[in-house]
């Protein structure tokens, strides 16, 4: 009887663990850590698949992929209308079975069910909505940090799968009480340790992530080694020669908003320029521009990355300037903290706590702290780790999770923070604009560096290559077959 119940206890855990509802986000609150852990501990093919839901085209495109050991599968798509079988794509991964995804187009308004097929494998159903607002609510984090590496702590899969879970719940909850549903998880980076696997299938066990569209970036703990790129299935991926092996820049609306998720690992700025001038070519009609790319530049908080933040500062932000990007987000430091306005490197405005700014002339970037390795208070010498001087604010708390919450409308754009020890809105800016243009100028503030930082860039991409690719060997992992890598 003991060990029936028990067996019921697991069974009704991983319901409510994998499937994913309105009913489910209620009840998945009550889950008790331990029952997590047991769910855990026999870890089954529903982990394994690493079924998730990527951002599509735009909000009414949504993508789905999981892992199969056969090459061919579909999805089960079932609305108020009937129910349709949608082929899915195979492309094999490096440990030789396959990311089986498949786009789903112009969906219209609604609630939906779905299950992915393939070979002996017959996922859980799982819901998701098409909203019909005017308005959208994106959630932004970084550097989630899924890993297995902590000699100290063997259970460490488990334990930050389940933290990155509680902050997608926390999320869910305080924007609900806003009104608001999300719209997209957005990551600035990091998303694993070591770039491997089975982090990633922690990374999606979360049921919330079968049900709102993911959107992630490259880490450089991403590419240390092949896991991400097997993991990804992004929208307009752009057709990039002197890329990273494991990922290229690609894009995504969300209403009125433009997304550039940006691979910053890769120097090869012309390939980057290129992207951007495309991208914002296509959607002219955006209001809101926003880059995601891994690497802080103006928070400051660690004096030995002071040379290589100023390069990248060089290279990256006037591309920022000439496309009228109206913010930069990202992570990498695991320090909290956004930037002044900025134009040409400099402040054109200061923010602040709270900051209220109309028609910035410039853009603001921002960092988020990570989800489970946190920045620390002080330092080695037991300092406060000094912040750029471009920063406009900074907040660190011991042991603090953040997440942010981003609402746009036709005319704003709200960015608030939240820390996870008690839901709390901490910091939050709201840009006004009175035109889509706002106060930008479109110009490059260092024009005359572009030649230059397009030539070296793809020196220094060829060289950063040839280490990764030694890397991917030594691992193990025949990627020389694979394309990317130096060039295709
Ligand atoms: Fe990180
Ligand atoms: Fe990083």
């Amino acid at each position: 009887m003991k060990n029936m119940k028990k067996i019921l206890c697991v069974a009704l855990v991983f319901v409510m663990l994998f499937q994913s509802s309105t009913m489910s986000y209620a009840l998945l609150d009550e889950i008790d850590r331990g029952l997590w852990d047991t769910a855990w501990e026999s870890k089954t093919e529903t982990v394994e698949a690493a079924v998730t839901m990527f951002v599509g085209n735009d909000e009414n495109d949504r993508t789905i992929a999981w892992y199969s050991d056969a090459d061919e599968g579909y999805v089960e798509l079932i609305n108020i209308k009937g129910s349709e079988k949608i082929e899915a794509v195979a492309r094999q991964t490096a440990e030789g079975d396959y990311r089986l995804y498949t786009t789903l187009t112009d969906l219209e308004a609604g609630l939906y069910t779905y299950k992915c097929v393939s070979g002996e494998y017959e996922s859980e159903l799982y819901t998701f909505t098409i909203e019909d607002n005017e308005n959208s609510t994106v959630l932004y984090v970084s550097d989630i940090h899924v890993t297995e590496d902590n000699e100290e702590s063997p259970n460490e899969l488990c334990d930050t799968s389940y933290l990155w879970n509680e902050v997608l719940e926390e999320a869910v909850k305080t924007a609900a009480l806003e009104g608001n549903t999300i719209d997209a998880v957005v990551s600035g980076g990091d998303q694993a340790s070591e770039g491997l696997r089975n982090e990633y299938e922690g990374l999606s066990s979360p049921a919330l992530l079968k049900s709102i569209p993911f959107s992630v970036s490259v880490g450089n703990h991403d590419r240390k080694s092949v896991g991400y790129k097997d993991y990804t299935a992004n929208p307009n991926e752009a057709d990039q020669t002197f890329k990273s092996y494991i990922g290229s820049d690609y894009w995504f609306r969300q209403g009125n908003a433009l997304f550039l998720i940006l691979d910053s690992c890769n120097v090869s700025m012309r390939e980057h320029y290129e992207f951007m001038e495309s991208a914002v070519e296509q959607n002219e009609d955006a209001v809101w521009v926003i880059a995601v790319m891994h690497h802080d530049m103006f928070g400051g908080r660690e004096p030995w990355l002071d040379s290589e933040n100023a390069m990248l500062r060089l290279l990256w932000t006037p591309f920022f300037d000439e496309f009228g990007v109206d913010m930069v987000l990202y992570g990498h430091s695991h320090y909290y903290s956004v930037s002044n306005v900025i134009y040409g490197r400099e402040t054109v405005e200061e923010t602040g706590h709270n900051a209220e700014l109309t028609d910035p002339q410039g853009t603001v970037y921002i960092a988020s702290g990570s989800i489970t390795r946190h920045a620390s208070v002080l330092d080695d010498e037991g300092n406060t780790p000094p912040v750029g001087e471009n920063a406009g604010y900074t907040h660190v708390e011991e042991a603090e999770t953040i997440y942010n919450l981003m609402e746009f409308t036709d005319d704003t754009l709200t960015f608030k923070s939240y820390s996870s020890e008690n839901d709390e809105e901490f910091n939050r800016i709201t840009i006004t604009k009175t035109s889509k243009q706002g106060g930008h100028s479109y110009k490059n503030s260092a024009w005359y560096l572009k030649p230059i930082a397009f030539f070296v860039g793809r020196i220094v991409n060829i060289i950063n290559n040839v280490d990764m690719y030694n890397r991917y060997k030594e691992q193990g992992f025949d990627v020389s077959l694979k394309e990317g890598l130096i060039g295709s």
